[in-house]
């Protein structure tokens, strides 16, 4: 198999056999015609169904994470197939006590209300993990790193652990450059490809990749059941983003190294975090606020994993929904996604913006606000 960079390019792509575009085409239909009835090419009979600019997408993310990959319409759908295709009502699920806020909520809040049981339980704490499984639980969701702390879990170790349960990772923060969780053991891998797959913040989805060919019909089956695919221009982008995620990715590690490094001796800035690789990068202060409304390169704004730098406050934006529970984050938590810009414009915007500077001072017609 050949190295990452050479598959993260050319993943999923062959000449359009038609006319020998490099770039196969963006396939904007519903539906597709019938020589006869029931007879069609491949999967493509209808576009809920398959789409070809889809299925090129699902390659590529399935060569890059070495499975069978679903693309979804956003990070949230693929995380909602997933678990449906694994768990059955009064089935129990073992979540990280750090995790992004919108998939304790569709736990909590949606399929609860299907049976569907959960703890939160700290998954560096390896003997806390082995506590929480029980002979009901169907699956042990890994978040790592985990968002926003940033804390990292040793997926070979819950593998190792998890006995009769499917273990499946988001991989969004890490990506396949860094972390291929099958590779490693585990049943699955989700994403939001809203993220460093895209690349560009330019389109929402999500992605569901997996080991055993009995699961992928799970949940393709579920995808075409439930609905919510990816619109063709979508996966084009995305499929477009994966060709430099390995670029990108370095690019964003030099910059998170540079920006935590300053941040580490920054005043009145305490618990630095960065995991070693990636641009997200997250600090407690106690005008995080503050921080987050005077910087100018980095735009205030949820999201993450795009080209350009952002910065959120994630218990007034993007984890209200757990607020109260065990998962809650202290509010003088400040996260960065840490883009490809220059560091030392990265470092002198966040240096304003923590001395409380009047950062319009910063000279530059690129540096607006979100
Ligand atoms: C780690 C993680 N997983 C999943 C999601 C959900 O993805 P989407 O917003 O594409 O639905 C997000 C979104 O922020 C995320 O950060």
């Amino acid at each position: 198999m050949s190295e990452f960079a050479t598959r993260a390019v050319h993943a999923g792509l062959e000449p359009d056999p038609a006319f020998g575009s490099v770039i196969p085409a963006i396939h904007q239909t519903s539906t597709y015609a019938q020589p006869a009835p029931g007879e069609f090419v491949g999967d493509f009979d209808y576009a809920r169904s398959a789409n070809p600019t889809r299925a090129a997408l699902e390659r590529a993310l399935g060569e890059l994470e070495s499975g069978q990959a679903s693309a979804f319409a956003s990070g949230m759908a693929a995380t909602h197939a997933l678990m449906t295709a694994v768990a059955r009502t009064g089935a129990h699920v073992v979540l990280p006590d750090d995790l992004y806020g919108g998939t304790y909520r569709l736990v909590d809040k949606v399929l609860a209300r299907w049976g569907l049981r959960y703890d939160l339980v700290d998954q560096t704490d390896l003997d806390a993990v082995s506590a929480a499984l029980r002979p009901d639980t169907a699956l042990v969701w890994v978040e790592t790193p985990t968002n926003p702390g940033l804390k990292v879990v040793d997926v070979e170790a819950i593998v190792a652990r998890s006995g009769d349960a499917l273990v499946a990772v988001d991989n969004t923060f890490a990506t396949p450059v860094v972390q291929r969780p099958l590779e490693l053991g585990a049943d699955a891998v989700v994403h939001s490809t809203t993220k460093y797959l895209g690349g560009h913040s330019d389109t929402v989805g999500g992605a569901v990749i997996v080991r055993s060919p009995g699961l992928h019909e799970e949940v393709r089956f579920v995808q075409n059941a439930v609905g919510a695919v990816p619109g063709p221009l979508d996966c084009f982008l995305v499929h477009r983003g994966l060709r430099t995620l390995h670029l990108r990715v370095a690019a964003h590690t030099e910059n998170g190294r540079a920006v935590s490094e300053w941040l580490r001796d920054a005043p009145d800035v305490s618990e630095v975090r960065w995991p070693g690789f990636g641009g997200m990068v997250s600090f407690r202060h106690p005008d995080a606020i503050g921080i987050a409304t005077r910087t100018r390169l980095f735009t205030l704004a949820e999201s993450l994993g795009g080209v350009e730098s952002l910065i959120e406050v994630p218990q007034a934006m993007t984890h209200q929904s757990v607020e109260g529970s065990a998962a809650a984050v202290a509010p003088d938590l400040v996260r960065l996604s840490v883009g490809v810009e220059a560091a030392s414009d990265l470092v002198a915007d966040l240096a304003a913006a923590v001395a409380g500077a009047d950062a319009r001072a910063l000279s530059g017609s690129q540096q607006h606000h979100g």
